[in-house]
């Protein structure tokens, strides 16, 4: 038996006390908890205690190369052009990278989309596509690199061999109410996307109801540290801290989010979802040396179109198969005249869920038609009796569920009457 380099009970003590951990401790403790040694009580107890006492800006930076360490790093070098990536803290109704890969590769630039599924209320992009039939989010390595040469963008799942040791805290962290910390979080984006290799990096830091942090100071902090930490590991890194009050785009859930990505791309689609694109678009172009692109052309033009159609083929989708509706739906209609002022997305996102769109437990199937189709936003007028929003589903008996989570989670109120939307949807831009 080898001796270990620290005890874990002695780190515990210092972080629960307010110590700073040291590289070498934070290394091994990462490492030993990646092969066992470390047991998951210890480690819960240990993320509590960062939970509660924060991290250093050294220990963030630590933790990340760490769990980096854990596992394989992908190498985008051999590319014949730049790679650029986007990432988003989650948020409801947010499909953006859907429209957004296929609009930035359609300027020649790799767009490698590492994604996960959905866990509770926010919804995974994998659960999104795998709506289209045949579509296939499982690509080895050498598919990867051939089809970000080929066709520029891909979207498809982490490999497993990506921060192993990150996965394995997310998992704990979801389960002991350790998620909403920002250098737990900062490490665990951070480490998948600096393994990941991409060169360029642009992030969508949200706050708000349906975000982890509802406080913009909370997410400002959470952009700054994400920036710093791909800053400082040769990534260029910049971040958008956005609104996520109310839910983004009319559609929340898996294949009516795929047909308003679809809209987009068509050059339609809602005007948030529409102006969250192209900030992000100008934003991964300008990382990759585009900073003139003319974004709203290439969706005009159908040129990004083009790239999401050989994107879905190029993994076994079919970008003209009917997608899947829904068995059961529901509408709810305004009960008096006036001015809709609140659409709370927390609740949206939660009642979504319910309808069947996400999953509980991570080995859950989700159902793709399921989900809410919002038909009016915080600022509409409407008269009673008009439809608000319709909620589908399999299963009817999901309805009741999904109405309890909405309640007081909607308003139609007066005319002049404060609308709640938490203000603009792009609130700052953070860089290195
Ligand atoms: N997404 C992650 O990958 N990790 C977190 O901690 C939160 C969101």
């Amino acid at each position: 038996m080898t001796l270990e380099a620290f005890d874990t009970v002695d780190l515990i003590h210092a972080k629960r006390d307010g110590a700073v951990l040291t590289t070498a401790q934070i290394d091994w403790l990462v490492d030993a908890y990646t092969r066992g040694f470390v047991g998951d009580e210890q480690m819960a107890a240990m993320a509590m205690a960062i939970f509660l006492n924060g991290m250093s800006r050294e220990e963030i930076r630590d933790l990340t190369l760490a769990m980096i360490a854990s596992g394989e790093t992908m190498n985008l070098s051999s590319l014949s052009k730049p790679t650029t990536d986007k990432h988003s803290t989650g948020g409801v109704g947010d499909k953006i990278t859907l429209p957004l890969a296929p609009l930035v590769a359609s300027f020649g630039v790799a767009v490698p989309q590492l994604s996960g599924r959905g866990l509770g209320h926010t919804g995974g992009t994998l659960d999104k596509l795998e709506a289209i039939p045949g579509w296939r989010a499982d690509l080895s390595n050498a598919e990867l690199h051939a089809q970000l040469e080929a066709v520029g963008a891909v979207i498809c799942a982490a490999g497993a061999g990506l921060a192993p040791a990150d996965k394995k805290l997310y998992a704990l962290r979801d389960i002991t109410g350790t998620v909403e910390s920002i250098p737990l979080i900062a490490s665990s984006i951070m480490s998948k996307k600096i393994a990941e290799g991409t060169s360029a990096l642009v992030l969508d830091v949200k706050f708000g109801s349906g975000a982890f942090m509802s406080d913009i100071a909370d997410s400002r902090e959470l952009a700054q540290t994400m920036v710093r930490l791909g800053t400082d590991a040769g990534v260029a890194t910049t971040a958008l801290v956005t609104n996520m009050n109310v839910p983004l785009g009319l559609a929340i859930g898996n294949a009516n989010e795929v047909r308003e990505s679809v809209e987009v791309l068509a050059g339609g689609g809602p005007a948030d979802v529409i102006e969250l694109t192209l900030a992000l678009a100008r934003e991964m172009l300008a990382s990759a040396g585009q900073p003139d692109a003319d974004v709203e052309d290439a969706l005009a033009s159908g040129r990004a179109m083009d790239v999401w159609r050989a994107m879905i083929t190029a993994q076994d989708g079919d970008p003209d198969a009917v997608l899947p509706t829904p068995k059961e739906a529901e509408v709810v209609t305004a009960d008096r005249d006036g001015v809709l002022v609140e659409q709370q997305a927390l609740a949206f996102g939660v009642a979504a869920w319910r309808l069947g769109a996400g999953r509980a437990r991570k080995e859950d199937p989700v159902q793709h038609a399921a989900g809410i189709d919002l038909h009016v936003k915080p600022g509409d007028t409407v008269m009673k009796g008009q439809p608000l929003f319709t909620m589908s589903t399999d299963e009817p008996a999901r309805f009741a569920r999904a109405l309890e989570a909405l309640e007081g989670a909607y308003r139609v109120g007066d005319a002049g009457d404060e609308v709640l939307d938490g203000g603009p949807l792009i609130q700052d831009r953070v860089t290195g």
